[in-house]
């Protein structure tokens, strides 16, 4: 899709007005049909209701307004509008939507432009590849165009945000597609094409090489593959006079069977969604070199299968990791801490970053407990926490914080061996695989997120999401990060 940004809207398919209702009056003011429609339909401007001229108004030849809210008017509040208008439009197959300038006075113009082409993007998407009659395919939209008075600094950041969500959508693809397409060998050539293409710097750590960097957790976890284990590393340096660098570690499990202890069918079914944090980590680098950024980004992946076979690793079995520690493998299923406990402490030796990441799908316990609208999140430090708090405030990508104590840290500790891969109690699973794997990051500032409700939606769409592989996290990151 492209992205036109215009002072006055030159469309003439599908036209739409997103507004609030202290803004009723000029919205009704704009054209004696949308008076009548409105007054007709009682149109308040509240939150998803809306109004539909398909004879057209203002020039357009379908018109559209969306309320957007009673009270204020926010951000999301104008992308789950747009996500609206966006279905609409797809649904009369129109190949251009153009927003007139929004009528939302409680939020600037610049960042109710931004809703918009956020929302725009992330609402037409559709994974349809494997959809072989073209009258059951999604009708997509080819252009959508932004009205307002746009300074050229206001156009880059316009441009920027597109960009971000046209990154989570190659996220998207990634995690909506076969776990059997989408090898660890794919993910690596996507990663070395992506390389190639923007100039970031690509080292990839294949099996010989975990082995010879005694990752005894990671390769444990593979032992099972049909398609051998990699780490991918890709790095973006931004500013070479700083000194700080943020360390971004990613679950790449391209299929989670569970292992020897297996998932039952029902649950097995979505995972291939467990790469989403390794695909996560691929669009957050992407956009880094894309937008030319000012810092420093180290991306990792570890990218594996859990299988089942006779060569699985086992319960009950003390596997040794590339720190030394040993840990005690409690679950067959509980893969993702293993590989991402070798990652995250290559990552925290090799790069000494000021910051180190993990993200994942984790457990099923933040599922439990958010649901998938929040991701859970563990940092050991305050000003990080605010950080992404306040990111995800501003990106409509919500995360709640959880705690990390002396007391969950002390659960880690093993009879046998030095650590417990799992919960001997079996509570606070995310908390405990947030516990496990800050024994791995020798004491760097870390920040831990729990992606395994919100990657993926299993049954019902979302405002401007259709169910499946949602991206989150390339754009909570991207701001989070900074420019
Ligand atoms: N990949 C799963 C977690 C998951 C669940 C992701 C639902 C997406 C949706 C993970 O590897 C797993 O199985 N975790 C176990 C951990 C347990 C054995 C401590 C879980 O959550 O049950
Ligand atoms: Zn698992
Ligand atoms: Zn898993």
């Amino acid at each position: 899709m492209e992205l036109w940004l215009t002072e006055h809207a030159k469309g003439k398919e599908f036209g739409v007005l997103l507004a609030e209702k202290k803004a009723l009056r000029q919205v009704l003011g704009l054209d004696p049909q949308i008076q009548k429609i409105a007054g007709r339909e009682k149109f308040e401007a509240r939150e998803t209701q809306s109004i539909f001229l398909l004879n057209g108004a203002l020039g357009f030849e379908r018109f559209m307004v969306v309320g957007v809210s009673e009270k204020n008017a926010t951000a999301e509040k104008i992308r789950r509008a747009t996500g609206m208008a966006v279905r609409t439009a797809q649904f009369f197959k129109a190949k251009k939507i153009s927003f007139i300038s929004p009528k939302t006075p409680s939020v600037r113009e610049l960042e109710a432009g931004r809703a918009i082409a956020e929302a725009g993007v992330l609402a037409n998407y559709s994974f349809q590849k494997y959809k072989t009659k073209k009258e059951e395919q999604k009708s997509l939209l080819e252009t959508i165009e932004l009205e307002g008075k746009f300074s050229t600094g206001d156009e880059k950041e316009l441009r920027d945000a597109f960009l971000v969500c046209k990154n989570a959508n190659m996220c998207r693809d990634l995690i909506n597609d076969n776990s059997q397409t989408v090898t660890p060998a794919l993910i690596e050539s996507k990663a070395r094409e992506t390389a190639k293409k923007t100039g970031l710097k690509i080292k990839v750590f294949g099996e010989k090489d975990l082995r010879k960097m005694k990752m005894g957790l990671f390769l444990a976890v593979s032992q099972a593959n049909t398609t051998p284990p990699r780490m991918v590393v890709l790095e973006w340096n931004g500013d070479r006079q700083s000194k700080n660098k943020t360390v971004l570690v990613g679950k790449g499990i391209c299929f989670d069977t569970g292992g020897l202890d297996l998932k039952p069918g029902s649950s097995m079914e979505t995972m291939r969604q467990d790469m989403a944090g390794a695909a996560t980590v691929l669009g957050v680098l992407k956009t880094c070199a894309e937008l030319k950024i000012k810092k420093n980004i180290v991306g990792i992946l570890g990218l594996t299968e859990n299988l089942i076979g006779e060569k699985s690793y086992r319960q009950g079995d003390v596997l040794t990791s590339m720190k030394g520690l040993t840990v005690e493998n409690n679950s067959t299923d509980a893969e993702g801490r293993l590989v991402l406990a070798d990652c995250l402490y290559y990552g925290a030796t090799a790069f000494d970053p000021t910051l180190i990441v993990s993200i994942a799908t984790l457990t099923g316990n933040v599922r439990q407990c958010l649901g998938s609208a929040v991701a859970g999140f563990c940092s050991t430090e305050e000003r990080t926490a605010e950080k992404i708090m306040h990111a995800a405030d501003k990106t409509g990508e919500l995360a709640w914080r959880m705690p990390l104590n002396e007391d969950y840290l002390a659960e880690t500790k093993s009879q046998r061996a030095d650590l417990r891969s799992t919960n001997k109690c079996k509570t606070n699973g995310m908390i405990y695989g947030a516990a496990f794997l800050s024994n791995f990051v020798e004491e760097k500032p870390y920040l831990h997120i729990d992606i395994a409700g919100t990657a993926f939606l299993e049954e019902l769409p979302r405002a401007y999401l259709e169910t499946g592989a949602t991206g989150y996290g390339v754009r909570l990151l991207v701001e989070m990060l900074g420019k």
